[in-house]
């Protein structure tokens, strides 16, 4: 029986008045990766938003299990390009706590994931010198390097190439086995297809 880490029930969204979501439910739960998808506009970045509480529902509610851990891989990166963060740097964020240094295991965590996204090579380049792919590859880095409980993540392989996306889909499948919850924006019916559930806006 798995149990809900991060629900959004009823939740209904506007923009300036404009509705984009109306009444939907989602269950983020623990081992389980769900797949979120539909058309171009259909609201799947905004719910992906309202889970992480980046944005406020206009009316229902999300609710967030006690002390559980979210790490959000937005569609939209490019206010980052502005930050003039080595690629290394960018994935050690996802370490950060605010409370302590950074430790060996932090480091190593860092290391390996970056080995495993093949970005180990651009460590000292700044985000605007990579590529498209590169860039997003780095973004992912800095997700997936967080111990977080559940992971929204918003169209993350849409900029990779095939082998690059089978090794996030390789990662997915670990994140979800090791118990972590996933919820995935996607365009891909090949992708959605690796998810037990999916909701389609
Ligand atoms: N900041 C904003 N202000 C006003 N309207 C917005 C804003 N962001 C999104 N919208 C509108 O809300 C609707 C849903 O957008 P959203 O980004 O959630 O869709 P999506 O399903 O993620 O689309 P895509 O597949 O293109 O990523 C769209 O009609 C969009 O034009
Ligand atoms: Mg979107």
């Amino acid at each position: 029986m798995s149990s809900a880490l991060l629900t959004a029930d009823d939740v209904s969204f506007r923009y300036a008045g404009t509705p984009v979501l109306h009444e939907v439910s989602v269950r983020a739960e623990a081992g389980s990766m769900l797949a979120v998808t539909g058309p171009n506009g259909s609201g799947k970045s905004t719910l992906l938003h309202l889970l992480a509480g980046v944005e406020q529902p206009f009316s229902g509610r999300v609710h967030r299990a006690p002390a559980v851990r979210i790490a959000l891989l937005p569609q939209r990166t490019s206010d980052m390009d502005a930050l003039p963060l080595t690629v290394t740097e960018c994935v050690r964020i996802g370490r950060f706590t605010g409370h302590r240094r950074l430790t060996r295991h932090d480091h190593t965590s860092v290391r390996k994931i970056m080995e495993r996204l093949e970005i180990a090579h651009l460590g000292r380049r700044r985000l605007r010198e990579l590529s498209g792919g590169q860039r997003q590859r780095t973004l992912i880095a800095q997700t997936f390097v967080q111990d977080a409980d559940v992971y929204l993540l918003d169209e993350p392989t849409a900029a990779l190439d095939a082998s690059t996306r089978r090794h996030v889909h390789d990662l997915l499948g670990e994140k979800v086995r090791a118990g972590a919850s996933i919820v995935i924006a996607s365009h891909d019916a090949e992708e959605s297809a690796l998810a037990d559930r999916s909701l389609a806006l």
